[in-house]
């Protein structure tokens, strides 16, 4: 009896809810309906890790037991002079989860993007080198035992495959994103070692990612995981090639993880999270169609689309260990301001006021049913 009144409480709390529903105070949250399945994450950013976002605090803490700093452990702001380090932010996170017993995923060691300013003109084999090295091994062993793991590399490939022209496969050749694994290694024996880019499930790119893990483990280097980003579209989520990504990746011995969770609700004319590109018409006005709220075909499309999502991740929990999505409600994302800025967008669980949406609880209906 008290089954069916929770059920139809919830169904209820699916066809009426708006982004003013509250939350049921005593429904069992996000991070405790998939207990048994993966660990649920989001990204922090400044702000939320310094304290200063109440309400996301106290949601935080409710519904996720894993944090990953959604720009503060990157190098530019790691180390934002040569020889410099600012481990402030990355330790407050640290701590605020070892209060919270959540755990840390660190995001990242090396990406080409948002590197400090003096990297990206580093023209000299030899200065990349000293940076890569000392970057690494500086951070990563800051950081052992106090994290479960790091994104070691993160966005290495083309999307057919092959290695990213980028400041490091320039200088230090293709063989650097093994390099980074192998001084990873040797920093943080403790730490889990990821490899996480965006569109690996996708056929051409999944086939590059399979090539890379195999190289970094054919030269005797750990890789435990590959995170795959999740920056999807809703009504356009690829599931087959999602389902066969988990397969193939897994069928490799390692973790598969969903480490960049949102779908996008607003037009674009490509795929995927490339951050330097850009709309063709970005004066066109109906590229922001949202501004004074979601229709309710959308909002019912991103349910349906997060809830396909969850139950396949379900049918797979065995090879998932997490799921985690990028950022904390609609109005933290950061797919408000890319590929265009000053865009409202909708692509979270959690509404601007940080109530939860349709999507929610679609998403823990996932686990019922
Ligand atoms: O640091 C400056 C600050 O000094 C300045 O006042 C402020 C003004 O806008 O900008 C700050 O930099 C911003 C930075 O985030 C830190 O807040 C950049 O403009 C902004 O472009 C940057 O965006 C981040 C983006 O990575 C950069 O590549 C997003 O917040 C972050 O969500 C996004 O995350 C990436 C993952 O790391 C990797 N995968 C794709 C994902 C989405 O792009």
């Amino acid at each position: 009896m008290q089954k069916k009144l929770k059920t139809l409480t919830l169904a209820l709390l699916v066809a009426g809810c708006t982004g003013s529903q509250k939350p049921a105070i005593d429904e069992p949250t996000l991070k405790e309906v998939f207990n048994d399945d993966f660990t649920i994450g989001t990204a922090l950013s400044a702000d939320q890790i310094e304290g200063k976002d109440a309400a996301a605090d106290s949601l935080v803490r409710k519904q996720f037991n894993v944090l990953t700093a959604e720009n503060s452990m990157k190098s530019m702001f790691l180390q934002p002079e040569w020889g410099k380090f600012d481990f402030a932010l990355g330790d407050k996170l640290v701590e605020y989860a070892r209060q919270n017993n959540m755990q840390v995923i660190g995001h990242t060691l090396i990406w080409h993007s948002q590197l400090p300013s003096y990297a990206q003109g580093m023209t000299s084999k030899d200065s990349v080198q000293t940076f890569f090295r000392d970057h690494i091994q500086t951070v990563a062993s800051r950081y052992d035992q106090k994290i479960l793991g790091w994104d070691v590399v993160n966005e290495a490939l083309n999307e057919d495959g092959t290695i990213r022209s980028t400041v490091f496969q320039r200088l230090l050749g293709d063989d650097y994103v093994t390099e980074a694994f192998r001084l990873a290694q040797q920093a943080a024996p403790d730490t889990e070692l990821y490899y996480n880019d965006y569109n690996i499930e996708q056929p051409a790119k999944r086939a590059g990612a399979v090539r890379l893990i195999r190289q970094i483990r054919e030269a005797g280097v750990r890789i435990d995981g590959v995170g795959i980003q999740g920056h999807w579209h809703a009504g356009k989520v690829p599931l087959k090639d999602i389902e066969d990504s988990i397969l193939e990746y897994a069928a490799l011995g390692i973790k598969v993880m969903i480490t960049e969770l949102d779908l996008e609700v607003l037009p674009r004319d490509f795929t995927g999270a490339e951050i330097s590109q850009r709309m063709k018409d970005p004066a066109d006005p109906s590229l922001n169609p949202y501004t004074s709220g979601l229709p309710d075909s959308v909002q019912t499309q991103l349910a349906t689309d997060y809830e396909a999502l969850f139950k396949l991740f379900l049918k797979h929990k065995d090879k998932i260990s997490r799921v985690t999505f990028w950022g904390v409600n609609d109005g933290q994302s950061w797919l408000n301001g890319w590929p265009l800025p000053g865009r409202t967008n909708y692509p979270l669980l959690f509404d601007r006021e940080y109530q939860p949406k349709p999507a929610y609880y679609k998403v823990i209906d996932a686990k019922k049913n």
